[in-house]
């Protein structure tokens, strides 16, 4: 399965924060922004990744993420010039994406809780898989509606009148059609290739599964001041309170197995010190040889 972050777009709502640097580059309490999805995929199993921003903003995600060999990863970089819908991702990662299946996540998601994801990686065999999660303000999103049996049977773009309280989460699981899908999709009247019009056709095809999230489960959309705060706020909260990290790279590749032990530690060792070291040092890498020897 390969992996695309989309990570472009204007990040107008952030404005001024985002004069200097791209929303996806933001702190969320500890880290950028963008280590929170590169996190989640990693954590379902995703190697390869292909990260799609502005010509603008690009050389900043090299320069963060280089190309993922330190944490084990492959990670390749393509422009979006203009954000002409999410769905373009498709077309401009078409060669990134060869004859394989793609998740696309984006980079302003933040998903924590469970491992409702690895489940629905490891399962994928065909077809689209996404995901609904209840919220209070659904008409902010592509929203879907469920019969009594449970299945999907419609889905909308930020509808005036919801039809449920199930908005679709920025991550969004497909195999190998979707590129002749996308290519064969015209523009929305907002001028975008629209993510939710990829889903209501593998939907009207018969080839979509819908997976609700639990209550446990949180999902954190960090797109202006308030949430971005918000987002930082819980990440901290749990954080502290557990002794853990969030959307931490390194650990997730070493948990998954892309690092060894001693990769993880020569990586570590080359950090300077701070408290995400320490963290890696103690709760990560020494723990680990406890229960190696
Ligand atoms: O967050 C989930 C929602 O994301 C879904 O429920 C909606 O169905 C989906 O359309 C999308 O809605 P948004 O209103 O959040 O989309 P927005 O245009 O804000 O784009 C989401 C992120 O993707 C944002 O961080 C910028 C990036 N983006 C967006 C577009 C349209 C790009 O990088 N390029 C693009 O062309």
């Amino acid at each position: 399965m390969k992996g695309i972050i989309l990570a472009g777009g204007a990040g107008s709502r952030l404005f001024p924060l985002t004069l200097v640097a791209s929303k996806q580059l933001q702190p969320v309490y500890d880290k950028p922004m963008v280590y929170y999805p590169l996190t989640t995929l990693l954590e379902g199993g995703v190697r390869e990744f292909c990260l799609i921003s502005t010509p603008q903003d690009l050389p900043r995600f090299r320069q963060l993420l280089g190309d993922g060999r330190q944490w084990g990863l492959a990670i390749e970089y393509r422009e979006q010039a203009k954000p002409e819908g999410i769905a373009q991702a498709f077309l401009i990662a078409e060669s990134f994406i060869g004859g394989d299946a793609v998740t696309l996540i984006l980079g302003d998601n933040i998903f924590y809780g469970g491992d409702i994801f690895q489940r629905a990686f490891a399962d994928f065999k065909s077809g689209a898989t996404i995901f609904g999660y209840h919220v209070h303000d659904p008409e902010r999103y592509g929203v879907v509606q469920f019969d009594e049996q449970g299945r999907a049977i419609s889905i909308e773009e930020k509808p005036k009148q919801p039809k449920s309280n199930y908005a679709v989460p920025g991550l969004y699981i497909y195999d190998n059609s979707i590129v002749a899908l996308t290519k064969a999709m015209k523009p929305s009247p907002r001028g975008e290739l629209e993510i939710t019009d990829v889903n209501v056709e593998y939907l009207r095809r018969g080839h979509l599964r819908v997976v609700r999230l639990n209550r446990g489960f949180a999902w954190l959309d960090a797109g202006t001041s308030s949430s971005l705060h918000e987002a930082s706020a819980y990440v901290q909260t749990i954080e502290k309170r557990q002794g853990i990290k969030i959307g931490c790279p390194e650990e997730a590749s070493f948990r998954r197995g892309f690092l060894t032990l001693d990769q993880l530690e020569a990586l570590t060792a080359r950090m300077p010190r701070c408290e995400y070291r320490e963290y890696l040092e103690k709760e990560v890498i020494a723990e680990a040889r406890l229960v190696v020897s």
